[in-house]
């Protein structure tokens, strides 16, 4: 089960030895781009099975080849928000679970000298309030971004709101928590803390460039 630190209640961190494994492989410099992006999506599939404990169901009546039973499946539409870009390399790992999910897009950069987030798109369905919405980022820095795109989903209705990424720094998740203290934040990591950069430390470097193959561009 994830943990939980006493100072951020919203705050759920899997520490199962194999996502711990995964992601310390995922963290290492010489890991390319291929291994790196097969990693992001094997530990976001891990996660979102014990992400998805609470979501909606409703009870179905099926014939099994031998009788009638009750069962139940998912009754609400599930949204994915990938934060773009990054938040796509952990994407393909979700749906592999959750094949039925819309992905509805929010493009987010973070502007490196005023580290202010500045939206370039978004995009999703028009129903996305009436179910459980996960935003999906590798990364929860000054958390900028992430209320970001909470804010976003908010003015769309969006009540069931839940965010999963790889890393997260204390200050990132504190920046949630007073902005969106409702908002579950599950999170493969909690490091230590950004630097004067704005970068997690340890962390994993830039997600998104070790993604696409961009370090340095
Ligand atoms: C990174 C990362 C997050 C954001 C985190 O994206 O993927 O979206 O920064 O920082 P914050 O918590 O301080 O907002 P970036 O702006 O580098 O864009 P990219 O995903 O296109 O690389």
């Amino acid at each position: 089960m994830p943990t939980t630190p006493r100072d951020l209640p919203n705050l759920r961190v899997f520490d199962h030895p194999l996502i711990q494994h995964k992601l310390t492989l995922a963290r290492r410099r010489d890991t390319p781009p291929d291994e790196f992006r097969r990693l992001l999506n094997e530990i976001a599939g891990l996660m979102v099975f014990e992400v998805s404990r609470n979501f909606p169901v409703e009870a179905l009546d099926i014939e099994t080849p031998l009788e009638t039973m009750r069962g139940s499946r998912l009754s609400k539409p599930v949204t994915l928000a990938p934060i773009l870009r990054a938040g796509l390399g952990m994407t393909d790992g979700i749906l592999r679970l959750f094949p039925e999910a819309r992905v509805g897009h929010i493009g987010i950069q973070r502007d490196e000298s005023s580290r202010k987030p500045i939206d370039y798109y978004a995009k999703f369905p028009p129903d996305v309030a009436d179910g459980p919405v996960l935003v999906v980022d590798p990364m929860l820095a000054t958390g900028g971004s992430a209320v970001h795109a909470v804010d976003h989903l908010k003015r769309m209705g969006c009540r069931d709101i839940q965010m999963v990424c790889l890393v997260a720094a204390p200050e990132g998740v504190r920046a949630m928590l007073a902005a969106h203290p409702e908002v579950p934040i599950h999170t493969a990591a909690l490091d230590r803390r950004l630097d004067e950069r704005a970068f997690i430390r340890p962390g994993l470097g830039d997600a998104g460039d070790r993604i696409f193959g961009t370090v340095g561009a």
